[in-house]
């Protein structure tokens, strides 16, 4: 069994994540420890030293980030937590949050500090109330107890930070959609460059980071930067929790180096496929990103190795398929999910994921056509790499990989007229 970092002190099953819980199991040491002995420069130094890459679905490069920042102290900078989580199958970012919100409020202290940030949000998605509630109770616990608000620790470094409940978009989890939502504004993405690191939140300097990303920090300033890329690859380093959903006997969250393979991640920690059915696909980050086969169950789940197989780490989302699941039913899904959050504002994005559900929907329904796969496919390379944010991409490519690996059962859905999975549970 691998060592557990963001979710060790949740093995303990009477943790309540309670302040006095989290100070008697190390909390807040790390942030008296960066206040002492690093300057924000060599903070950022740390962090991009441990190879710590953002768990929000692009994977790029925290520390690296950070320095995009201009140092200049007299222009306001923001750092934003992205708490929205809304990737399909992804449902870790809750549970950080839920069962341990100062480990999470401790790693936005020491992005704020890093950056020269004084006022952090928290962008939480509309519907985790509960979720809001346990920020709030916490965020109030951690000032009372002297880690937030004026002079930190008598270090003279000082922050608030501010839960903001979103409203249910999934646009609004894409970084600058969420800072036009922050900013009381429809939630609409913005053209980039410039990107939030020079004009973010009211145009000024702005940090987006994921939940889990955060989440790390406390035990990278701890333990250190080579300790934590001593974990996975090169490249990749770190654990990663993976959101384990769909045919598996025990669906959950597992926090396992960044490089675990598949076939261990969903054999041996989710328990297998249930019911003694076979593996047919799985989704390896979340909804927006290409479906791999059996073929590929001895790939590891860092970011390279899926990409190399055609897919992406994204966020972390693992959707498991047995072989009684109907894949143009699946895309159907998909392809509605895509069509109802574009925000409209890209016609590729707007009438092609309304194309594709369409196209779809008759397939399953049996009233598809032999000319539907090309068709599809050309709506499909008519929406990739012209929009103004990565959406359009996230519909398109999961139904490519769809067509690729299950051409087959497209054309037999055609020709039947009709699902062949009609009478199984593949719904
Ligand atoms: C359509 C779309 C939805 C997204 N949803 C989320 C989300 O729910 N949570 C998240 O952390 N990142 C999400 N992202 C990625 C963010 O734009 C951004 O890259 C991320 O929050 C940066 O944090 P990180 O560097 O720590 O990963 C989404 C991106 C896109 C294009
Ligand atoms: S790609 Fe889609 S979601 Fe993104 S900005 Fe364009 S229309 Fe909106």
């Amino acid at each position: 069994m691998s060592e557990k970092i963001l979710t060790k002190r949740l093995e303990n099953p009477g943790y309540g994540g309670t302040i006095e819980e989290h100070l008697a199991t190390g909390g807040y040491q790390a942030i008296a420890k960066a206040l002492k002995e690093h300057t924000p420069a060599s903070l950022i130094e740390l962090v991009r030293r441990s190879g710590l890459r953002g768990r929000g679905g692009a994977g790029f490069p925290t520390g690296v980030k950070w320095g995009f920042v201009p140092k200049d102290p007299g222009l306001t900078k923001y750092l934003v937590c992205n708490a929205d989580e809304s990737e399909p199958g992804t449902f870790k970012d809750l549970d950080l949050i839920m069962r341990d919100p100062h480990q999470l409020l401790e790693g936005i202290l020491l992005a704020s500090y890093a950056i020269g940030c004084q006022t952090a949000y928290i962008y939480i998605r509309g519907e985790f109330i509960a979720g809001a509630t346990i920020l709030e109770r916490a965020i109030k616990d951690a000032a009372t107890h002297g880690f937030l608000g004026k002079d930190i620790l008598g270090s003279g470094f000082s922050v608030e930070i501010h839960p903001h409940r979103g409203a249910g978009a999934y646009i609004c989890g894409e970084e600058t959609a969420l800072l036009e939502s922050l900013e009381g504004k429809r939630g609409l993405p913005r053209l980039k460059p410039p990107f939030p690191a020079t004009a973010g939140l009211y145009r000024l300097p702005t940090v987006v980071n994921n939940v889990e990303t955060l989440c790390n920090l406390p035990h990278i300033v701890l333990r250190g930067p080579e300790w934590f890329s001593s974990i996975g690859t090169p490249k990749s380093t770190g654990t990663r929790i993976f959101s384990v959903s769909g045919h598996v006997r025990r669906p959950g969250n597992y926090e396992l180096p960044i490089d675990v393979p598949m076939r261990e991640l969903i054999f041996e920690h989710a328990g297998g496929m249930r019911d003694g059915r076979r593996l047919k696909a799985v989704i390896p980050g979340g909804s927006s990103v290409p479906v791999l086969t059996e073929q590929y169950l001895d790939t590891r789940m860092d970011f390279e190795s899926l990409a190399k197989a055609g897919s992406m780490a994204g966020s972390g989302g693992v959707i498991v398929m047995d072989e009684s699941t109907c894949m143009v039913r699946t895309g159907e899904v998909v392809a509605r999910f895509y069509h109802h959050e574009s925000c409209g504002q890209c016609t590729q994005c707007r009438e092609g994921t309304a194309w594709l559900h369409k196209t779809l929907r008759r397939i399953e329904e049996g009233r598809g056509r032999k000319a539907d796969l090309d068709l599809l496919l050309d709506i499909c390379e008519n929406m990739k790499g012209k929009t103004i944010c990565p959406l359009s991409d996230a519909a398109a490519m999961p139904i490519e990989s769809y067509l690729k690996y299950f051409g087959d059962e497209f054309e037999q859905h055609i020709v039947e007229r009709a699902c062949p999975f009609a009478s199984t549970d593949g719904s």
